[in-house]
């Protein structure tokens, strides 16, 4: 039986009590101040929807990882004044996911008010896909949503479990864009098809390069990653970080992309220190000429020509992982520069999660990439081509068509 998945825009929610499974999980600071509202601010679209359709709203979210106990911490409330600033309505914050205070508190609420339920990882059985969770949620609500592409890879009990349980489901306006684009650099993407992968390790990268192999015109690589491949390659790169007991997935990436015939480019210099210390002097090194003392902590002069002219020449890219230790300044520059050349590129531009977005916003051009996705481990699962949990719970048969004769 075929089966679909619907959006917002086609559920009934007027009058209904709508559970929206958000991703606020943001950073906030010890003054209990949201430092980066990105997540909070890609939900807007689809929270507005659902109040102006006249829904009852209610939002879940987890945030951070705190073992399925209460921790101040990691409470949602800051999270539930910055939303009530951004939208201008009152948010209701119960002190707690799924207990008898929240469940009151939901069942009271009027047309035009918003709950924001507490932390739902509070709750041991949030990450556990437990059923009896999943059941107290659904007993909250008469309508399901999940615009949490960040957390669509987990298979936790408000993203799996719940949305089979609730007959009237689909996905937020968020959760339906990031599919839409990342699914797009899958199914049709226009050559040249450039993707820039970094990061610290091959390990966590290496299904995203397989599945990329696949689909690129080149794959430009930087980072500590792309020191293992270089070692998979005989480069010596000193002491620069190189995962030892990966060479073997290097060299099968490697080759793959040889016989692909696909371009898979490797730095070619590096900025070198001696000690990982932003006033550490730097030099520049080739491969061919590494100290056996250094340690590379940046692609190089003549690397960031080479990555940002493939950029810049390419009709779609896709970005993944900074090219060093962007966090710090004397180390950022091959991240900058990659930021830049996405940024200037004129045909469709993806940035993935996580450290790559983080290295977006350092560089200023946030606003000139077509999509920045919302999902760090989602988004690369995607690209790997792995159904994600969150999207599949949301499945349901398509209705029979039935064709009426004139
Ligand atoms: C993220 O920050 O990538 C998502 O919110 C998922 O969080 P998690 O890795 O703690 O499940």
């Amino acid at each position: 039986m075929a089966t679909t998945i619907r959006s917002i825009r086609d559920l009934d929610l007027k009058g209904r009590r709508v559970l929206i499974r958000v991703d606020f999980n943001v950073p906030i600071d010890a003054d209990g101040v949201v430092t980066d509202d990105t997540r909070i601010q890609a939900a807007l679209p689809t929270i507005r929807h659902a109040i102006e359709a006249g829904a009852r709203v209610i939002l879940a979210s987890h945030r951070g990882r705190p073992k399925g106990a209460y921790d101040p911490k990691l409470s949602l409330a800051p999270a539930g004044e910055r939303l009530a600033e951004l939208l201008n309505v009152e948010v209701l914050l119960p002190e707690e996911p799924a207990g008898e205070s929240a469940r009151k508190l939901v069942l009271d609420v009027r047309d035009g008010q918003v709950v924001l339920l507490e932390n739902l990882r509070f709750d041991p059985g949030e990450t556990k896909d437990d059923m009896d969770l999943a059941r107290k949620l659904a007993a909250m609500c008469d309508v399901y949503v999940n615009d949490a592409f960040g957390a669509a890879h987990r298979a936790h009990a408000s993203v799996s479990a719940l949305p089979k349980l609730v007959a009237e489901r689909g996905m937020g306006l968020l959760l339906e864009r990031e599919l839409d684009i990342l699914g797009s650099l899958l199914k049709a993407p226009r050559a040249p098809f450039v993707a820039v992968v970094g990061g610290a390790k091959v390990s966590d990268k290496i299904g995203v390069i397989d599945a990329l192999i696949t689909r690129c015109d080149q794959i430009l690589i930087g980072g500590a990653m792309a020191y293992t491949l270089l070692a998979a390659r005989d480069v010596s790169l000193g002491r620069s970080l190189v995962e030892m007991n990966k060479i073997d997935i290097a060299r099968r990436a490697l080759l793959k992309a040889e016989q692909r015939k696909v371009e898979l480019i490797l730095p070619v210099d590096h900025v070198v220190v001696d000690e990982i210390d932003e006033s550490a002097e730097r030099r520049v090194a080739t491969n061919e000429d590494f100290p056996p003392n250094g340690i590379a902590v940046d692609i190089g002069p003549a690397t960031r020509e080479i990555f940002t002219a493939k950029v810049r020449e390419a009709a779609t890219v896709f970005w993944n992982g900074p090219m060093g230790i962007f966090e710090i300044d004397a180390f950022a520059k091959g991240s900058m520069d990659v930021a830049q050349a996405v940024a200037h590129t004129n045909g469709t531009t993806v940035v993935g999660g996580g450290d790559s977005v983080a290295a977006l916003r350092k560089s200023g051009f946030v606003p000139f990439v077509d999509h920045v996705s919302t999902g760090g481990g989602a988004s690369l699962e995607l690209i790997e081509g792995k159904d994600l949990p969150g999207v599949e719970a949301l499945r349901v048969r398509e209705r029979e068509q039935v064709e009426v004769e004139e």
